[in-house]
C-alpha cells in the first residue's frame, strides 16, 4: 500500500475558540484512505526579524522542518481587514527565508477561509493566492471553500455540524490529494 499523503494544516488564528482552528480540526478528524491532516503550531513564532535569519529561532526551524516533511499544505485563514491575519503572514514570511531557502517552494496547497459575515473571507483568500505566486506554491483551484457565517457552523463542543460545510471540507481534502499525486 502507498504511503499516506501528509497534509500540514496551518490556522491563521491563535484564539482559543477560533472558528478557523475548529474548521482545521474538523478536517483532521475526517478519515481519508490515503491522506492524513496534521497541524503546525505557529503561536510560538517571534515577529519576523531579518537580523535573525543567519541563525533561525528554534520555532522557525521546527516549522520549516514540518513543511519540508509534508506533501501538501492546507491554510485555514480568517479575514482581517480584508486580508490574511498578521500571524499567518508572519509564519509565511519566516518559512520563506533566508532567500533561496524557502520551505514552501513547490508545495501543493489548498486554502480555506471563513468569516462571521457573508463573504466567507474571500478577500483574504485572494490575497493569499497572490502570495502563492512568489512562494512558488501550487494552489488547488477548486473546490473553493469560503465559509460565510462561520460562527453558526459548530455545536457547543466545537464540532463542525453543518453538513454542507463538512462535505465541502472533505471534497477539498480529496481534491488536494489528487492534485498532490498529480504533481509528484
Ligand atoms: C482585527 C480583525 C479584523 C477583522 N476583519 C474582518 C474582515 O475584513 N472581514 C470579515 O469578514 N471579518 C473580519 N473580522 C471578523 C472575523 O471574521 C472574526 O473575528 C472571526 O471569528 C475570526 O476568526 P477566528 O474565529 O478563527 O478567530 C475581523 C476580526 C478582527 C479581530
Amino acid at each position: 500500500m502507498d504511503k499516506k499523503i501528509k497534509i500540514l494544516g496551518i490556522s491563521g488564528s491563535l484564539r482559543k475558540e477560533s472558528f478557523h482552528t475548529k474548521l482545521l480540526k474538523a478536517a483532521m478528524g475526517m478519515q481519508f484512505e490515503d491522506a492524513e491532516v496534521g497541524m503546525a503550531d505557529i503561536s510560538q513564532l517571534p515577529l519576523y526579524n531579518q537580523d535573525w535569519e543567519a541563525n533561525l529561532p528554534a520555532s522557525v526551524k521546527e516549522l520549516k522542518d514540518k513543511i519540508t516533511m509534508s506533501d501538501a499544505i492546507l491554510f485555514v485563514t480568517p479575514e482581517y481587514n480584508y486580508s490574511v491575519s498578521g500571524v499567518l503572514k508572519n509564519a509565511i514570511d519566516w518559512a520563506s527565508r533566508p532567500y533561496g531557502k524557502s520551505a514552501w517552494s513547490g508545495k501543493p496547497v489548498a486554502i480555506m477561509s471563513g468569516s462571521v459575515g457573508m463573504l466567507g473571507g474571500s478577500r483574504a483568500q485572494y490575497h493569499l493566492r497572490q502570495m502563492m505566486i512568489f512562494l512558488d506554491m501550487h494552489p488547488l483551484n477548486k473546490p473553493e471553500v469560503m465559509v460565510p457565517m462561520i460562527q453558526d457552523k459548530f455545536d457547543e463542543s466545537g464540532n463542525l455540524t453543518d453538513e454542507a460545510t463538512r462535505a465541502k471540507v472533505k471534497e477539498m481534502i480529496e481534491a488536494l490529494v489528487v492534485w498532490t499525486k498529480k504533481l509528484k
